[in-house]
């Protein structure tokens, strides 16, 4: 039986990071656990969250991928896990939780600072006196809500020295909640812009948020951001990075190719189980680079 918790405590001492992947259907899931898989030894199991927003839970059905992920996590023998992305209400929270995810985004990151503490104060003791052992992330800071790729920053989203997350207010808020695991704006954004960069992630400030709370930092939108950044955020306290435009490009693109090139030259290829393969290995591509880099292997 693995455990989350046991896994996050082990990349902390390791100065690594935990891989966390959204998906929209199975053959991102396969990708993702091919890619970890081949990471992997015998003694050393590279683990993998595979994360679900609201969206892609109501596409996929709560009860069945959390079903399908534990079998792939007994079958297997490894240490795969299931995590509620940004739930928005206590609603979502609650039914991710009956349904048997490891660990659930309690994301009110568009209330104001003092109406977050509050609402995921009471959604995360709710939960918590139903089930002690589920892992709640709480989240301070808008940082967009779009996997996508992007013309322009959000107008909602400001990235500056001013506006990232505060010391201060990182500790009120964790202290005040009781959340096991934070999610700060320092910079991240979710989603790729198109023609430019994204922005850099204010590093000295994950220290010390981290030296502060104390508990394990979560890092979202890890799609875009310089790998030099997300090698820096690491060591200096983020121990689960999110990716998932990485994802979604990697599929489609994979789909283009598909159709452009594979169909053309096997016209009677009808199998899906077969061509499917092709996205199957984009998507692995894309996660054994990401793992690779959380890992630090070279
Ligand atoms: O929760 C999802 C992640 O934060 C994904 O962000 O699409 O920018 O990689 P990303
Ligand atoms: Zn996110």
């Amino acid at each position: 039986m693995f455990s989350l918790i046991k896994e996050i405590e082990k990349a902390q001492k390791n100065k690594t990071a935990i891989g966390h992947f959204n998906i929209s259907n199975l053959e991102m899931l396969k990708g993702i656990l091919a890619a970890a898989q081949e990471l992997s030894t015998e003694n050393e199991k590279v683990p993998v969250i595979i994360g679900l927003s609201e969206n892609e839970r109501k596409y996929l059905g709560d009860n069945q991928i959390v079903a399908f992920i534990k079998s792939l996590q007994k079958e297997n023998d490894y240490p795969i896990f299931v995590n509620a992305d940004h739930c928005k209400t206590y609603e979502s929270a609650e039914r991710a939780m009956h349904a048997g995810f490891d660990s659930i985004v309690v994301d009110n990151s568009k209330l104001s600072f003092l109406e977050n503490i509050k609402t995921t104060k009471k959604t995360t003791s709710i939960l918590k006196s139903i089930n002690p052992d589920i892992l709640i992330e709480g989240e301070i800071g808008f940082i967009g809500e779009s996997s996508a790729l992007l013309d322009k920053i959000p107008s909602e989203i400001e990235i500056s020295e001013e506006n990232i997350t505060k010391i201060a207010d990182a500790k009120k808020y964790v202290e005040e909640t009781g959340v096991d695991m934070l999610s700060p704006a320092i910079g991240n954004m979710h989603g790729i812009l198109k023609n430019f960069l994204n922005p850099n992630l204010y590093t000295k400030r994950i220290k010390e948020i981290s030296e502060e709370v104390k508990i394990p930092l979560v890092l979202h939108g890890g799609s875009g951001t310089a790998t030099e950044d997300v090698s820096e955020a690491i060591k200096s306290g983020m121990v689960i990075v999110h990716f998932s435009t990485d994802l979604r490009i990697a599929f489609k693109e994979s789909l283009i190719d598909l159709t452009e090139n594979y169909f053309p030259n096997n016209p009677n290829e009808i199998t899906p189980y077969r061509y499917m393969t092709v996205p199957i290995k984009a998507v692995k591509d894309t996660v054994l680079q990401r793992l690779k880099l959380l890992q630090n292997i070279d």
